[in-house]
């Protein structure tokens, strides 16, 4: 089994606040985001190729936030105006690729492990066709509108989703190119691509470090996080 790696970084990162850049090339720890992220599959063992997917505009940017790292089996390729398309263009780049299966990642998820990933990678091995790595959801969730509550929804069932969301890679590339055909734009993730498809999903024990930065806050606590980790005792 060959996994290649897609890691989307494409996005403009505008709940984080554009002005200061793409959160993707922001500073944790003392190396960008994005740098953490690919390290993650760059230590990892059962890393096949890697596929970066990146923005025109971002090519310096990249190269600066990865000038540390062994770079060798890494590639980039040009993403689209939404994630649905930038994991179409890095499906296809590592397509090209040797891989018989796929981990798609946010670039934004600098936290992932390989406890994590040995996890998913062994629900492939067995066979799994498509592997999400989730977390129940922990909090009550209500149900409003206009600062009124309609109702309370059980947590039962309710999972929170992560990445990387991991197929065959066939799979989700005839799936992802099918939706793309019927111009079906409107998927959050590629585990809905493949429901859609009727590929039948696993579900693995996600991380609850695995957090993805959103706004302007995850990422100061992110490197908070990273800081007093580099801290002597
Ligand atoms: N992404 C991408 N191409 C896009 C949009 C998103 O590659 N056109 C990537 C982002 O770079 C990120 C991941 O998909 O690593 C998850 O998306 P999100 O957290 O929404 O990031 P952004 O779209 O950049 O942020 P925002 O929605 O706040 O603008
Ligand atoms: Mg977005």
């Amino acid at each position: 089994m060959d996994i290649g790696i897609v890691i989307v970084a494409a996005g403009r990162g505008e709940r984080a606040g554009s002005a200061e850049g793409p959160k993707q090339y922001r500073r944790i720890g003392g190396s960008a985001v994005i740098a953490h992220t690919l390290k993650a599959f760059l230590d990892w063992s059962k890393a096949g190729p890697i596929v970066v997917v990146i923005h025109p505009d971002d090519k310096l940017l990249f190269e600066e936030a990865v000038s540390g790292l062994a770079t060798e089996r890494v590639s980039t390729v040009t993403g689209g105006a939404t994630r649905q398309q930038s994991v179409l263009a890095g499906l296809q780049a590592v397509a090209a690729l040797d891989a018989t299966h796929v981990m798609i990642h946010d670039g934004a998820r600098p936290f992932v492990d390989r406890v994590l990933l040995d996890r998913i990678a062994a629900r492939l091995e067995a066979g799994d066709e498509a592997v999400l790595p989730a977390l129940p959801v922990t909090d009550t969730l209500k149900r409003g509108t206009q600062g009124r509550v309609i109702e309370t929804i059980s947590r039962e069932e309710l999972y929170a989703a992560q990445t990387p969301q991991s197929f065959r890679l066939a799979t989700i590339l005839e799936a992802h190119e099918r939706a793309a055909a019927q111009s079906r734009v409107d998927f959050t993730d590629d585990c809905a691509i493949a429901e859609w498809a009727a590929v039948a999903v696993a579900i693995v024990e996600g991380s609850p470090d695995n957090v993805k930065l959103t706004v302007r806050r995850d990422i100061t606590m992110a490197d908070e996080r990273l800081s007093a980790a580099a801290l002597p005792d």
